[in-house]
């Protein structure tokens, strides 16, 4: 096969004539989004609607929840279309544990603000990353999906800065950030990771788990102690 690096492969069909590592490794990378996303939904999303204070953010949080459920639907048909059985594109397979982002118990409106601040702007990172993909129907749903990923980000930034504005909710938000933050360096993976040493290879990512770890702890202090001027917790920079 032509590497996939230098020839995007365009449609499903063509997907169909590349190699069987190039096939798995996309595989890998759409099933793990169907999982992620319906995973947030149900855990964080769906939950904080009744935690949301006023009928103005239950409507947001509607919105988001809305957005959150329908990336896990593009994704999984995507999925169905390049062989994914359905039973491997939802958490409840068993087969696998959650990540670590998914395991916190989520108990109050400012964790669920401070969750979409930080980490809907690392799965930000994630999706900038495949919209240079080499597989060109995952670049198309990242560029449909990054709008609304943007919009979950600013919904966290703005009640977030709203939640600041007295000292009561200054204390609140940065709990929940000394909660919530740590879990999320890992969330980029392993630092010498084979697979993503094989999604580089054939371009379907374009930076080592590293390099976007390093660049979403700059983001996020940028957003934590620049914007918010609260404290980003230490954590251990490698997974
Ligand atoms: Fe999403
Ligand atoms: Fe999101």
């Amino acid at each position: 096969m032509t590497s996939a690096a230098s020839a995007p492969v365009k449609t499903v069909d063509e997907l169909k004539g590349t190699s069987a590592d190039y096939q798995t490794a996309v595989r890998k990378i759409v099933r793990s989004h169907a999982v992620n996303e319906l995973y947030g939904a149900q855990v964080f999303d769906e939950p904080a609607i009744a935690l949301a204070p006023t009928p103005y953010a239950k409507w947001l949080t509607c919105r988001v929840a809305m957005e959150e459920y329908g990336h896990h639907v593009r994704f999984r048909e995507l999925g169905e279309q390049i062989g994914i059985p359905l039973e491997e594109m939802v958490p409840a397979s068993g087969k696998k544990r959650p990540l670590s982002i998914f395991e916190f118990p989520l108990k109050t409106w400012e964790e669920f603000c401070v969750i979409k601040l930080l980490a809907d702007l690392a799965e930000i990172l994630q999706v900038e990353d495949l919209m240079q993909c080499s597989f060109l129907p995952l670049r198309n749903l990242a560029r449909m999906t990054m709008p609304e990923e943007t919009f979950h980000a600013q919904f966290g930034r703005d009640f977030c800065l709203e939640l600041c504005r007295t000292d009561e909710g200054r204390q609140r938000v940065q709990q929940a950030i000394d909660a919530y933050f740590p879990l999320l360096p890992a969330f980029f993976g392993e630092s010498g990771s084979r697979n993503n040493a094989l999604y580089r290879r054939y371009g379907i990512k374009q930076r080592k788990n590293d390099e976007m770890r390093a660049d979403f702890l700059g983001r996020a202090q940028a957003l934590v102690e620049g914007e918010l001027a609260l404290k980003l917790p230490e954590v251990a920079e490698a997974a």
